[in-house]
């Protein structure tokens, strides 16, 4: 209850331009900006020295160039570009070749060819430079598109690429299904977005029963899948499953969020489980900050506190 109440607030003040502006200005300048510990920066150069020191604590990455609803072919374009450059970075920088982006950010909502032609691109350098590139879930109305791009993609030979179900979407333990089918990778996670009833559930509970229900579809029938949690309880559940099915680590991995439970992260890697990290950076930071706060009302008290600090 909580925490739809608190999504929906966070839904709205992420409308907001006013908020926006003064987060934008604020929220990343110095070392101590408020919005910095969730995202690793503005530029390429931080995110990497990021990634670097995420990889020598023994973790594994993805970085996220930010981004989301573009309305325009050019700004489409100029995301495809800024990805084909992030991907020539981190090889030369020797960084683990693994990205995550979003549909809308390649002009989902100009037009599908459009995002499509873009998608290929990306996948196209990838797959020269040999990397993972794993199209994030957005919100309710574009999960049947974002699965069906994925789809084309995949009946075009494409194998370097992955997508993810959310738990809270009743439609996923189908989903699920599907792309086990495939022998498509998935990363699994809760969703993070405010969705209305009539597609989604509501109460935590029911979430987290899905979660569960859709993590041993997936290690059980699926390809390497990523479990994407910082919930004790749903790794905990992980881990028995995996194990009292003889699932090795090395067959799925868990995924957490950069500057969320550093501490378990820590831990799992010490326990023998592989986990990356999902490194979000860039200029266009505002919404995804935004869902992080939705997440946990808690964190509000740790923006006011950057915010009087800061200035
Ligand atoms: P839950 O929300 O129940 O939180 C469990 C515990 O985790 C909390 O008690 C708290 O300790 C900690 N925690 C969770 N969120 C926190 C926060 N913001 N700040 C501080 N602590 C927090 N969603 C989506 O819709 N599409 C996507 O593509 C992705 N991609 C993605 C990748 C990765 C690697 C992760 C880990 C998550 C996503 N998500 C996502 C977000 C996901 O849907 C979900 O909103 C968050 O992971 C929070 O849910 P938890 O599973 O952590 O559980």
């Amino acid at each position: 209850m909580l925490q739809t109440v608190s999504r929906t607030f966070f839904h709205v003040l992420a409308g907001s331009q006013v908020l926006k502006s003064f987060a934008s200005r604020y929220g990343m300048r110095g070392q101590g900006g408020f919005a910095r510990r969730f995202i690793a920066g503005e530029g390429v150069e931080e995110a990497l020295l990021a990634a670097r020191q995420i990889q020598a604590s023994g973790l594994h990455i993805t970085l996220d160039l930010l981004g989301e609803s573009v309305s325009s072919t050019a700004e489409a374009s100029a995301a495809t570009r800024s990805y084909t450059g992030l991907m020539e970075s981190m090889a030369s920088a020797g960084v683990e070749r693994n990205i995550s982006l979003k549909l809308t950010q390649l002009g989902l909502n100009v037009d599908r060819a459009t995002c499509v032609d873009n998608l290929r691109r990306i996948l196209d350098a990838g797959v020269a430079r040999e990397f993972f590139i794993r199209i994030d879930m957005e919100n309710s109305p574009y999960t049947e598109v974002t699965l069906d791009v994925f789809e084309t993609m995949w009946q075009q030979g494409y194998r370097n690429t992955g997508t993810v179900l959310q738990s809270y979407l009743p439609r996923s333990e189908g989903d699920a299904a599907r792309m086990n089918e495939l022998g498509a990778r998935v990363r699994l996670v809760k969703g993070a977005y405010k969705e209305p009833k009539e597609v989604a559930y509501q109460s935590k509970a029911e979430v987290d029963a899905a979660f569960v229900r859709i993590m041993k579809l997936l290690l059980a029938g699926g390809t390497f899948p990523a479990i994407a949690t910082h919930d004790p309880a749903m790794l905990a559940a992980t881990r028995t499953f995996a194990s009292g099915r003889g699932i090795m680590p090395a067959n799925y991995e868990f995924q957490m969020l950069y500057g969320i439970r550093r501490d378990l992260q820590a831990d799992l890697k010490t326990e023998g489980f592989q986990l990356r990290v999902y490194v979000p950076f860039g200029r266009e930071w505002f919404p995804y900050f935004m869902r992080r706060l939705g997440e946990r009302p808690a964190n509000v008290g740790f923006v006011i506190r950057g915010i009087l600090g800061e200035r």
